[in-house]
């Protein structure tokens, strides 16, 4: 019979009691850094056991959602390791994996989390030895930054939102102005001259937003228009309409919506040669109160060329002057509020994939209220970094007062930072962090590590 070796439990009275070690995962690249460690193994080098590694064919194959998935599970550190920039297996894999991780961690540090869990590095088949320095470094490193806080036992709901207010979305007082007035003569010269074939027109209803499909100048709807204060996900309607109609839409939009067209247009969700933009010019009252850095004149925001002034950077606010530990204790208290309505995701027009990971039971756990966290944030944070063109309607949407825009404003600025890319900006500009294959910038992730 086979002998099990295990050992002793020590149960002398007074023993010094055991505590557990951090665990590690690692994702080793099956062509260098899997063989690397293969070679550290038969080499007999010694490194802590810590680590359980899962190989893949490439670290280009590794989402963002799985690191995040490791440490929601109560993992104390991740190790992503691959071939040498260059080197890569199938070209350019390892340049996306670069680009990802340093969007993961700057992410993380914007959080107040402990970016000592996470590590990437560039190990060849030949480096056993260093394969052995990493996993000994990095297991140092996890057990300065101590236990996950997170997993199953780590989420501390604490505030629930039973008592949110509902999503308000009513326009009170109103009156026809002369910004209705100027958008009712586009909407009816673009249909009377065929410009376009029909036309979005906002109405009010018992106080609150309805749109309106109108395919004829005379359509009394159209005097009915409604171009105020109250922003309405106009180009999430837009993306719903547009496959019914045929030929140009005439769509009335802000300076927020245009934004959202050019990012749609860079990830081809959206033909703007289908739309007639007619510019609703925002007050700077209007723009002042959502914080919008672009407020924009009806013949700037009609067009689909590139922005004359570049937003500012966003301004560090109150989450991001608190020290790493109340930042984090600050996001998790702010995300327990979550009711897992999904507004945020219903009401942006850069949520569009078919299938969302939020939905994915294997990645977010399913029918928990609060959705686990930081998990769920996180994925959408992340895809946010390069998409979000910071309109403010998931925050405005939020039953429960989750500081949404800020958390989004933080994603962007971490690309920002990185690659000097913000979305909505340029048609012509497309994201660093989703092209594979641009050697150019890294985000200086090129020796696997980041000096600053
Ligand atoms: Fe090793 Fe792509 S094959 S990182």
């Amino acid at each position: 019979m086979e002998e099990t070796l295990v050992e002793p439990e020590d149960k002398t009275e007074g023993a010094p009691e055991r505590k557990e070690d951090v665990r590690i995962l690692a994702f080793l690249c099956n062509w260098c850094s899997y063989a690397g460690a293969d070679l550290a193994g038969v080499s007999r080098l010694q490194y802590p056991p810590n680590v359980v590694d899962i190989r893949v064919m490439c670290t280009g194959t590794i989402s963002p959602y799985f690191v995040l998935k490791a440490l929601q599970e109560g993992i104390d550190g991740v190790l992503i390791a691959g071939c040498h920039i260059g080197d890569c297996h199938y070209d350019k894999g390892n340049y996306a994996t670069a680009k990802r991780f340093r969007v993961i961690k700057d992410l993380m540090v914007s959080m107040g989390m402990d970016p000592r869990r996470i590590r990437l590095e560039w190990v060849s088949a030949a480096e056993g030895a260093k394969f052995q320095d990493v996993i000994t470094s990095f297991t140092e490193q996890v057990r300065a930054a101590g236990k996950s806080p997170f997993g199953k036992a780590g989420n501390r709901p604490v505030a629930r939102a039973e008592g949110a207010e509902p999503l308000k979305i009513g326009v009170g007082e109103w009156k026809p102005g002369p910004t209705e007035e100027a958008v009712t003569k586009s909407v009816r010269s673009a249909l009377e001259s065929g410009d376009a074939s029909a036309a979005v027109v906002l109405t009010v209803r018992d106080g609150v937003i309805v749109p309106r499909i109108v395919k004829k100048a005379d359509d009394p709807a159209i005097d009915e228009l409604y171009a105020g204060e109250v922003r309405y996900p106009m180009t999430s309607f837009a993306l719903m309409v547009l496959p019914l109609v045929p030929g140009k839409l005439a769509l009335p939009v802000r300076e927020c919506d245009r934004r959202m067209i050019v990012e749609l247009k860079k990830h081809n969700q959206i033909d703007p040669g289908r739309l007639v933009l007619l510019g609703i010019p925002c007050s700077q009252d209007v723009a002042d109160a959502c914080g919008c850095d672009h407020p924009a004149t009806p013949e700037d925001i009609a067009v689909m060329s590139a922005m004359a002034v570049a937003a500012e950077p966003c301004a560090p606010d109150g989450a991001l002057a608190k020290v790493a530990g109340e930042r984090l204790d600050f996001w998790m208290d702010s995300f327990s509020r979550c009711l897992r309505c999904m507004g945020c995701r219903n009401v942006c027009p850069m949520c569009y994939c078919s299938e969302c990971a939020l939905d994915n039971p294997d990645i977010v756990g399913p029918d928990s209220k609060p959705p686990d966290i930081p998990i769920f944030h996180l994925i959408r944070a992340i895809d946010m970094a390069d998409r979000c063109i910071d309109c403010g309607m998931c925050e405005e949407i939020c039953p429960a007062d989750i500081p949404l825009r800020q958390l989004y404003r933080q994603a962007r600025q971490v690309v920002k930072d990185a690659f000097g890319y913000e979305p909505g900006i340029n048609p012509d500009e497309t994201s660093p962090v989703k092209m594979l294959g641009e050697p150019t910038n890294l985000g200086g992730m090129e020796s696997g590590s980041r000096a600053s």
